[in-house]
Parts: C-alpha cells; structure tokens; sequence
C-alpha cells in the first residue's frame, strides 16, 4: 500500500511514523508512507492556505486551490504494476479528510481501509475546509472520535498507524490482530506476566494451571465483566 498525508505539520506525522512497527512495516516495504507539506502546493508568494470565511464568523477556513492541487498530482502517483504502459487507472487512490466532522473511525473501517492500495489523506485545520474539497474531491471525511483536535495530522497518524499494523508481517505473533479489542466485538481479558506475586497481589491461579480449557473460559468470562463494566454500549 502507498500512503500520501498532506499536512501543514509534517513534523507531527514524520516521528511517530518513523519508529516501532511503523518503522518495521516501511524497512519490508508492506507500506509505503510519505509525508507532504500542503503549502508546496501553493503559487504565491506568502504561500497562504486559508481565508476568512464567506458570510462572516470566527477563524479561517482552508482554501481550496492547494488542496486540489496536491490531490490531483499525488493520485497520479498510483503505481499500476499490472498495465504499465496504459493511462488507464486500474487502481484509484482513496481520498480522505481527516475532520472533527467526518464519520467515526473503527477497527471496522481501518480493516476496509487496509485493503486499498493507495491512500491519500489531507489534514483539515483551522476552523475547516472549504466545502467544494468534501463535495468535489473527497471520498470519505472521517473523525477520530468526539472531541476537537486542533490538528488532523494526529488523526491521521491513529488512522495510519491502526491500519498498517493490520497488515501481515508487520504484527509479530499472527493471531494478535484476531485477538485485539473491537475484532471480535468485546475488549480484551487481563494479561499478567512474572513475577506470580507482586507486593502481594497474586496472578489469578488459572493461569498458572496450565488448563487451556479452564483459561479460554476464564478468559471469555472476564472480557465479558471488563467490556460490561467499561464499554456497556458494544453489549448492546
Ligand atoms: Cl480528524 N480532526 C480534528 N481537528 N479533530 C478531531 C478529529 C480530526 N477527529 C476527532 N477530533
């Protein structure tokens, strides 16, 4: 998959991006991540990407010129491996902004996500984006919860970091994805690791017990008690 973010903080994208399994999945080529400056795509002189708002009201709001212009060039950038020397494009990038008034991201759309093979991801800020990019470019708005970021390129960096660790060979034990919190619809049970007894508190004995049908239904029991207790909305 190749990943285009366009920003007006690379920096923000470029160090969490950079390390652990992000890292990981770019050195094995299962992504290929770059990280744009929207106002390389700007024509004049003081290199503006906003304006006030028509009608009037607070805070600024993204111009679109530089916004098309960067989506426009880096969907060009699709590779078609299988029809080099067609204009045709087999594969159309996704385009995406990231706003407080997009959907709701879930594990549920990361893993739709993860099956493109181009994502472009623009990052709204200010108080918003002209709304001819939503109608006229985008493909889909998303948010990545309800509360207000001063930034999308944080967004984007959950949004990126949740789809690539879905792919195969960037998790090291295969089954961790399957497992996760969200994928089967409950949170996760407790995990303990040595030692057996801590300033007193002991690992619950099941777990030392070494009966895997024992611990399956343990397990089962407590993501049932935690996902009630933290999460009661999954249960309904
Ligand atoms: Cl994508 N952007 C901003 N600025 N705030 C958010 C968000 C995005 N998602 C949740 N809050």
């Amino acid at each position: 998959m190749r990943i285009d973010i366009v920003t007006l903080f690379p920096e923000i994208c470029r160090a969490p991006l950079n390390e652990s399994m992000m890292k990981r999945a770019q050195e094995k080529d299962a992504v290929d991540i770059h990280i744009h400056n929207l106002r390389d795509w700007t024509t004049d002189k003081h290199h503006i990407v906003d304006d006030a708002p028509f009608g009037g009201g607070q805070g600024m709001v993204m111009k679109p010129e530089p916004i098309f212009a960067a989506v426009e060039e880096l969907r060009q950038q699709t590779s078609n491996a299988q029809r080099p020397t067609s204009n045709v494009q087999l594969k159309t990038p996704k385009v995406i902004l990231m706003s407080p008034t997009g959907r709701r991201f879930d594990q549920q759309m990361a893993a739709q996500l993860s099956q493109e093979s181009h994502l472009i991801i623009v990052c709204g800020h200010y108080e918003g984006v002209d709304h001819r990019v939503i109608e006229h470019l985008m493909d889909l708005e998303v948010s990545i919860g309800d509360y207000v970021l001063t930034n999308g390129a944080i967004a984007a960096v959950v949004v990126v970091d949740t789809i690539v660790r879905l792919f195969p060979g960037t998790l090291g034990h295969k089954q961790s994805a399957a497992d996760d919190s969200f994928s089967g619809g409950l949170l996760e049970a407790p995990h303990y690791t040595r030692p057996a007894e801590f300033r007193g508190w002991i690992v619950p004995e099941v777990l030392l017990s070494g009966n895997h049908a024992e611990i399956t239904k343990w397990r089962k029991e407590q993501a049932m008690k935690r996902t009630r207790e933290n999460r009661p909305d999954l249960l309904k």
